[in-house]
């Protein structure tokens, strides 16, 4: 059992359902585990946790700003202690090889090499976004691999909710083998 600190940087919400499932999982082990958005974080004090987890989605290539400020900041803390990274994008749906190139770019902009790192399909929320954004994204949708949706009449989510659980699993379990 131990205390965990969670942030995220979402900007249309799926990363953030994706922590908040991860948080009550985490919890549903024993641990203690404070869940923040990284907008909402001044500054927090990481000594006194026993884990870090961050998650942060991907427009235009890049990870959340906030996240990568973030990261940069508290990467001397982050390197001491387990910590993990899951990074949201629809290349992770169908083109591994460019989600996993946003990771390596992250991980050069940052320093930060953290202990695990998970790549999640985030959504496509057509029926959320204004008519400029929806329309670039049905472009990008159709012209990408991973046969995304391009009907804007509705939504398409491509979080594989079974692999969130893995990874949340394989982070507890191992705090959990140093814990004892
Ligand atoms: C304006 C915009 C730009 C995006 N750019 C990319 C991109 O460059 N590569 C990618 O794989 N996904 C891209 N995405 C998909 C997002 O990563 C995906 O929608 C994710 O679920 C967003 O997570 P969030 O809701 O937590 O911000 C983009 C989405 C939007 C709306």
């Amino acid at each position: 059992m131990g205390t965990i600190f969670l942030t995220y940087g979402s900007t249309e919400g799926q990363t953030a359902k994706i922590a908040d499932f991860i948080a009550d999982l985490l919890r549903g082990h024993g641990h203690d585990v404070t869940m923040t958005d990284v907008k909402e974080a001044a500054d927090p004090v990481l000594d006194g946790y026993d884990a870090v987890m961050v998650g942060a989605s991907i427009h235009m290539g890049k990870h959340d700003k906030h996240i990568v400020d973030f990261v940069r900041k508290n990467h001397d803390v982050l390197d001491r202690k387990p910590s993990a990274f899951f990074s949201v994008s629809l290349a992770a749906h169908g083109d591994t090889a460019e989600a996993e190139g946003y990771v390596e770019q992250f991980e050069q902009e940052t320093g930060w090499r953290p202990g695990k790192v998970a790549l999640f399909g985030g959504a496509l929320l057509y029926t959320h976004y204004g008519f400029v954004k929806r329309h670039m994204m049905k472009k990008i949708a159709g012209d990408k691999p991973g046969n995304l949706g391009t009907d804007v009449s509705r939504d398409y989510v491509y979080t594989e909710w079974d692999g969130v659980r893995r990874f949340a699993e394989h982070f507890t379990a191992d705090l959990d083998s140093a814990d004892s």
